[in-house]
């Protein structure tokens, strides 16, 4: 358990003697590490609630809390803080206890059926750099959840069931008219191998998409191919299934790069069965009422101030849309998943959308009301003026060519540092891919998932400052002093009361990650982890060049200095992970 959950179950202990909610002794770190190491505010509510006086409760709970306890100094101060610093032998104990504990004193949480929907690739496109803030926020909030005791499931939900999909029929039925897929007396035996390269759909759907938006009636047939395919045209249907398993393998080995991965492929098309039975029940209820042709559900409320249009269930051609899809995949997931819980990591921008179709989820019933929705939105990765990134020429930069970018910019900046020179090519290349990716990934999580930021390649593939480099360069230090202590045949032994301040503070350090855990979770939001695992790192190397640990001649020091070191790490490594980010063996 955490130290702070065991801080706040003893001083709940005294609140509870005095006839008080255990909830008021919450321990919580100190916001003034000068005046105490951690600190209990519940006092003053408390005293509020029952009408006694703060401070003479807050001594009251001192005074129970005392006897026997791990506390070097309890003090009272202001109107009812208490100030709470524990003995080193204790502190040093705790610590000790880390190194058996593989998640670093997280505590599982009640484990909740989790869904995560995130990445949102539309197929027949490549991934650009819009796609990178969901794909590493959703696998950093999925991990962290996991990581909290949750089952969470990541479902990639794939944009696979839209108009692109009849513009591209309607471009290669023009293009070549003689494939068996446009014969509509057939209805099998079509080929095995797709008709299109991954490579054919990039140069494809541009095409098609501009001719549909210039011609009207080619408008009218793509729309028209796309209700056929929903119906089921068995040719419409296997021409898609090869465009989407094309796709799918091109998207899948970006994720694959970007180390994210996805429980569920399913997509917009998966539910497709449900979308009929669906509908027809909410005419029935009454929830779907007729609009100007559409089917539309009234989600807007009295107490709203300000204007919620409407769901849209179905549209006035009778075709089902993205808000139709995302509603019956709640249903999906209830009914299949079991979720509790589903958190939407999409664009702020489809913070609308979401709106309508949560509303419209709860109203019908299709998500009970203890289920939660929830769309933390993610913001946007910006170029220098600003505005979403852009290549020199005004087009999309490619995720694989914002990826490329990176790591040739990391290879660059290995050899100014020196670093992993004498290393072959194969490894060498390998590290830059890490430092790459560490880089593009801290620089994107260290920044609050809603917010926009600027991608800025010189300052994110650093490696002073608080970068993905640095971090990496502080865990590799880490694995290479251990290996030189194991060389030596230096043991790591008991953690024992710290003598210096470095290595008090790195102690305390690393007391506080369940709770940062705890929150990046709760908030979905891995810029907690991110800047915790930053000044982890700091607070080491103040330690490393305090504490010379190879040098040192009292040998339970050492023993319990290289204890420290190996707990350090595995709180880096555990905290990398959640950030995504791989740590090489070396450079
Ligand atoms: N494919 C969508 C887009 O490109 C994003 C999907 C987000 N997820 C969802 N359940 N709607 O905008």
């Amino acid at each position: 358990m955490s130290l702070t959950k065991t801080l706040s179950q003893l001083f709940g202990d005294a609140f509870a003697s005095q006839g008080l909610d255990r909830a008021f002794g919450e321990v919580v770190v100190s916001a003034r590490p000068d005046l105490a190491q951690f600190q209990c505010n519940g006092a003053m509510p408390a005293a509020k609630q029952a009408g006694r006086n703060p401070r003479d409760l807050a001594q009251a709970v001192i005074d129970a809390v005392e006897d026997g306890s791990p506390f070097a100094e309890l003090s009272l101060a202001g109107p009812g803080f208490i100030n709470i610093t524990l003995t080193d032998d204790h502190l040093a104990s705790y610590v000790d206890s880390l190194a058996v504990e593989p998640k670093l004193g997280v505590t599982p949480a009640a484990p909740k059926q989790i869904v995560v929907d995130y990445g949102g690739p539309n197929v027949a496109k490549e991934l650009h750099v819009g796609h990178l803030r969901p794909a590493i926020i959703g696998e950093s909030v999925k991990r962290t959840l996991r990581t909290l005791g949750h089952d969470v499931i990541g479902d990639v939900h794939l944009g696979d069931w839209g108009i692109p999909y009849g513009q591209l029929i309607v471009e290669l039925e023009d293009r070549y008219p003689n494939l068996p897929y446009f014969d509509a007396q057939l209805t099998d035996g079509y080929p095995a191998e797709p008709p299109v390269s991954i490579n054919d759909l990039q140069e494809l759907y541009p095409v098609a998409a501009a001719r549909a938006k210039e011609d009207e009636g080619l408008a009218a047939r793509a729309r028209a191919a796309v209700v056929e395919l929903h119906d089921g045209r068995p040719g419409y249907r296997a021409l898609w299934q090869h465009m989407r398993n094309v796709s799918v393998e091109a998207i899948k080995a970006v994720y694959d790069r970007l180390d994210v991965e996805f429980d569920l492929w399913h997509g917009e098309s998966t539910i497709n069965h449900r979308l009929q039975p669906m509908v027809k029940r909410l005419f029935e209820e009454g929830h779907a009422v007729e609009s100007g042709g559409a089917l539309i559900i009234e989600v807007m409320s009295d107490e709203d101030t300000r204007e919620i249009p409407p769901f849209i269930l179905l549209k006035s051609d009778g075709a089902s849309l993205y808000t139709t899809w995302d509603l019956a995949t709640i249903e999906d997931r209830i009914e299949e998943l079991g979720a509790e819980e589903i958190i939407y990591i999409v664009d702020v921008r489809q913070g609308l959308h979401f709106e309508q179709v949560f509303r419209a989820a709860y109203k019908t019933g299709i998500a009970p009301s203890d289920v939660v929705l929830e769309h933390p939105g993610n913001g946007t990765v910006n170029g220098p003026d600003g505005k979403p990134f852009k290549t020199r020429e005004g087009g999309l930069l490619t995720l694989r060519e914002l990826i490329d970018m990176v790591v040739t910019r990391a290879a660059e900046r290995l050899e100014e540092n020196a670093l992993a020179v004498e290393f072959d090519d194969i490894e060498k290349a390998g590290i830059a891919e890490k430092v790459g990716l560490a880089a593009l990934k801290y620089g994107d999580l260290q920044n609050h998932r809603s917010s926009n930021y600027i991608f800025d390649i010189d300052r994110f593939t650093s490696f002073d400052g608080k970068t993905g480099p640095y971090l990496l360069y502080g865990a590799v230090r880490m694995k290479s002093m251990l290996r030189e202590a194991a060389e030596r045949s230096i043991r790591s032994g008991q953690v024992i009361a710290p003598l210096q301040e470095q290595e008090r503070n790195l102690m305390l350090q690393l007391t506080r990650l369940p709770e940062v855990v705890e929150r990046a979770g709760e908030l979905r939001a891995p810029n907690h982890i991110a800047e915790y695992a930053y000044e982890l790192v700091a607070e080491f190397s103040r330690f490393y060049e305090a504490c010379h640990i190879l040098r040192e001649s009292d040998g339970a020091r050492q023993a319990s200095w290289l204890r420290l070191v190996e707990i350090t790490l595995a709180a880096l490594g555990l905290l990398l992970d959640l950030l995504t980010i791989e740590v090489p063996e070396r450079m």
